[in-house]
């Protein structure tokens, strides 16, 4: 229905339509979602397409179950396990937040964005996703697909750099306080598979009901590049 809200209407398309990613608990499941490798794989993911993570993502947790094991991993064993995913100074921040969280967090990683931020290799978007993902806290996640998905949606027509800030806020007030993990991997999931850069799939949509650059019949202008 299309007073159903932006949240609503994304989740129960979630809820028959998510990826099953290896990282992921399938939504409904009862367990939670297991931080060590929800912090893996956006970490891997920062760069990196899914589907060049998979399989990375598979040797590593098979080598390196959980945080300990990796804490006390040889070193040059797992940048030689990281070659091929490239931007090496994940790699050694990888080793480094392992042994962090091992040897002076107990082996719990923080679940509070702040306390995730403070971990070497963890940024604002990986702090939130973490946040949102492992521990259902409530965090604006916004990579480059919920950018475009809500530029569009919100028809936020400043340019890029500058509309940030407006796609932020708008990102903040859709973002539900139940299933903020949930909610954050459906905009990526989303944005990957319909909302696409080139040719969005607005009959696919759940969203267009409510999509602001659906009705205006042009999906594909946003976000609104820089002037050259
Ligand atoms: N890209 C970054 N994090 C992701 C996730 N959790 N699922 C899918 N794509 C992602």
């Amino acid at each position: 229905a299309p007073s159903e809200s932006v949240a609503d209407a994304l989740l129960r398309h979630y809820d028959a339509h998510a990826r099953r990613l290896p990282w992921r608990i399938p939504p409904g499941a009862s367990e939670r979602a297991d931080p060590y490798r929800v912090w893996l794989s956006e970490i891997m993911l920062q760069q990196t397409t899914v589907a060049a993570v998979i399989p990375y993502f598979e040797k590593f947790t098979t080598r390196w179950p959980d945080v300990a094991a990796l804490a006390h991993a040889d070193e040059a064993e797992v940048m030689a396990a990281w070659a091929g995913l490239g931007y090496y100074a994940r790699a050694r921040n990888l080793i480094a937040c392992a042994r962090v969280v091992a040897d002076e967090l107990g082996g719990r990683f923080p679940d509070s964005e702040e306390g995730l931020l403070a971990l070497p290799g963890v940024g604002a978007y990986t702090a939130a996703a973490i946040a949102a993902i492992a521990f259902g806290r409530r965090a604006v996640v916004v990579d480059a697909n919920v950018e475009r998905v809500v530029a569009r949606l919100f028809a936020i027509a400043t340019p890029l750099p500058q509309g940030r800030g407006a796609i932020r806020e708008a990102t903040d007030r859709i973002t539900p306080d139940a299933r903020a993990g949930d909610f954050a991997q459906a905009m990526m999931d989303l944005g990957s598979a319909v909302c696409t850069v080139k040719t969005p799939q607005c009959l696919l949509c759940p969203l267009r009901p409510q999509c602001a650059a659906h009705a205006e019949g042009r999906a594909e202008v946003y976000p609104v590049k820089p002037p050259k």
